[in-house]
């Protein structure tokens, strides 16, 4: 497991705000495995050091992660004024848990559910590329041109996408389905780009994440990530 700053997993477990914690560090009312630290930058392993604050050990939630193959009309935020039918919803934990990243509400398929911020905020950051695959079915036949232009990158509002992996995997006259892999994550990012040269989206689902594949969870079903699951995507926002 990962070290953490001291004053953070103190934060985390509900002893005060990091700030006041700092304090507490100096003020050498902390201990780690017996042993008490009086000084900045500290380092711990909330899996496995004990820590004590005035000889009280602090309680860490257990980190949960989940992925979820999350249904249409499900949306990825914990508050919603429109009271839809939240993934959390979903995945009844005794932890509070949020979505890393977001699936549209009208795009099916996986997402991982977790309370650990600190891989969210990493897996979130744009400078991790995690590549994320998806099954778009489209209307008509698509044209090679188009897939060629996915490929190198479309421009949108925020600027130009990076290149993407476009396969086609059936072209009909009536229909066809792309498989489309991006590094990014921007907003409704896979039906924009699709948008951009033209091609009409019939639905979308996302079928892995980077390691983490689909397999045979069925819509609306989650489990729980494997150990070697949560350790590769911990890897992955290292490398
Ligand atoms: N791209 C989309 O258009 N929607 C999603 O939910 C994710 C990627």
């Amino acid at each position: 497991m990962a070290k953490e700053r001291l004053q953070k997993v103190m934060a985390s477990a509900g002893v005060a705000s990091r700030r006041q914690c700092e304090e507490l560090i100096l003020d050498g009312v902390v201990r780690v495995n017996r042993r008490v630290v009086d000084e900045l930058p500290a380092f711990v392993d909330p899996d496995s050091d004990v820590i004590t604050v005035d000889g009280r050990r602090i309680k860490l939630a257990e980190r949960v992660y989940y992925l979820l193959n999350k249904p249409k009309g499900v949306i990825c935020t914990n508050r919603d004024p429109q009271k839809r039918r939240r993934a959390i919803d979903l995945v009844p934990s005794s932890e509070r848990v949020f979505c890393i990243g977001r699936l549209d509400a009208d795009t099916t398929g996986l997402i991982i559910l977790t309370n650990d911020a600190e891989l969210t905020n990493q897996l979130t950051h744009p400078r991790y590329k995690v590549p994320k695959t998806y099954i778009a079915t489209v209307k008509g036949r698509v044209d090679g041109q188009a897939v060629e232009k996915l490929k190198k990158g479309i421009w949108l509002a925020e600027g130009k996408t990076g290149k993407a992996v476009v396969k086609v995997i059936k072209a009909g006259h009536q229909e066809s389905r792309l498989e489309i892999t991006i590094g990014q994550g921007l907003t409704r990012q896979v039906r924009r780009m699709l948008a951009r040269v033209g091609i009409p989206v019939k639905t979308l689902k996302r079928v892995s994440i980077g390691k983490l594949k689909m397999r045979n969870l069925s819509v609306g079903a989650y489990r729980p990530l494997t150990r070697a699951e949560v350790a590769a995507l911990k890897r992955g926002v290292k490398a």
